[in-house]
């Protein structure tokens, strides 16, 4: 069984040294032993990437993510997939998660495939015996042969990308993450990719897919969770919220007015205006 509960969830990004002045002043200070404080201060602002997002999921449901770029999409399933902690809000997740999304993260450049395979095994909380099993698995479909003794920042970045979708699929997860069904490797390898992530959706008991694609939604949700500047717009089946979420893609070009004007969502001073 698995089940997501999130209550009041924001995440606010911080962004240093929007000209470059910040860093450098950290810098200096690190190396002069301080006095700069003032300025560095008023060289934050802050992202509101999330702001009080709430909802529930349980077994069975098929969620998609929709919105304009920057609506966070991705920062919501950062959330889930525990890459960023909320900085507001409450979390509840019950359930094995794994994510396509930021795929490479956490692999070693200087290690070889074989040692990165065993490495990502480990943090998934794989015991000796599992670790062997996806060594095996990932070696059929990576189809990278001797190349898996060889340190990854030897590897094409087709190769990097089939090893780190290999090892990220080997174990079938409860809560499946997705952002964009994404296309990986030559077309041989697309192929077989596509299959095992039907297989991954079909087995999953909760899955979410962030995606422009209104078919993929169609073909793969029950429910769809429209995001606007960080907030939760409709949660609803997915003809409704398309729907709706069209419609207003519709209106918007019509007054040429949208929300996409390139407006930063942020708070904090704007202390280089
Ligand atoms: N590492 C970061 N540091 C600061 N701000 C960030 C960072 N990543 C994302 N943001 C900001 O957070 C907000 C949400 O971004 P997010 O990537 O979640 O959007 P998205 O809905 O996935 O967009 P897209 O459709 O383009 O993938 C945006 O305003 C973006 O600029
Ligand atoms: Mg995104």
């Amino acid at each position: 069984m698995a089940r997501i509960s999130l209550r009041n969830v924001s995440v606010e990004l911080a962004i240093y040294n929007p000209r470059g002045r910040a860093l450098k002043n950290e810098l200096l200070r690190r190396t002069i032993g301080g006095g700069v404080r003032d300025d560095r201060d008023r060289a934050v602002i802050t992202v509101n990437a999330l702001k009080n997002v709430s909802f529930e999921a349980r077994d069975g449901d098929r969620i998609g993510l929709i919105g304009n770029n920057g609506a966070g999409k991705t920062t919501l399933l950062r959330v889930l997939s525990k890459v960023y902690p909320p900085t507001g809000g409450v979390v509840e997740i019950q359930g094995r998660v794994s994510s396509l999304i930021d795929l490479a993260m956490g692999m070693d450049m200087e290690a070889t495939g074989y040692e990165n395979i065993v490495m990502r095994g480990v943090m998934l909380g794989l015991d000796h015996k599992q670790a062997r099993s996806i060594t095996e698995d990932v070696e059929t479909f990576s189809q990278l042969g001797q190349y898996l003794s060889l340190p990854i920042r030897t590897y094409s970045s087709g190769m990097l990308l089939r090893l780190a979708f290999a090892v990220s699929t080997a174990v079938q997860p409860e809560i499946a993450i997705f952002d964009e069904i994404i296309g990986v490797g030559d077309a041989g390898f697309a192929a077989r990719a596509k299959k095992r992530i039907h297989q991954l959706i079909q087995n999953s008991n909760i899955m979410f897919l962030a995606s422009h694609d209104n078919g993929s939604i169609q073909s793969f949700c029950n429910r769809v969770l429209w995001l606007r500047g960080g907030e939760i717009v409709m949660d609803g089946p997915p003809p409704e919220v398309l729907g709706a979420y069209d419609d207003a893609i519709a209106a918007a070009d019509e007054i040429a007015d949208d929300e996409t004007s390139g407006e930063l969502p942020i708070t904090g001073e704007r202390a280089f205006s």
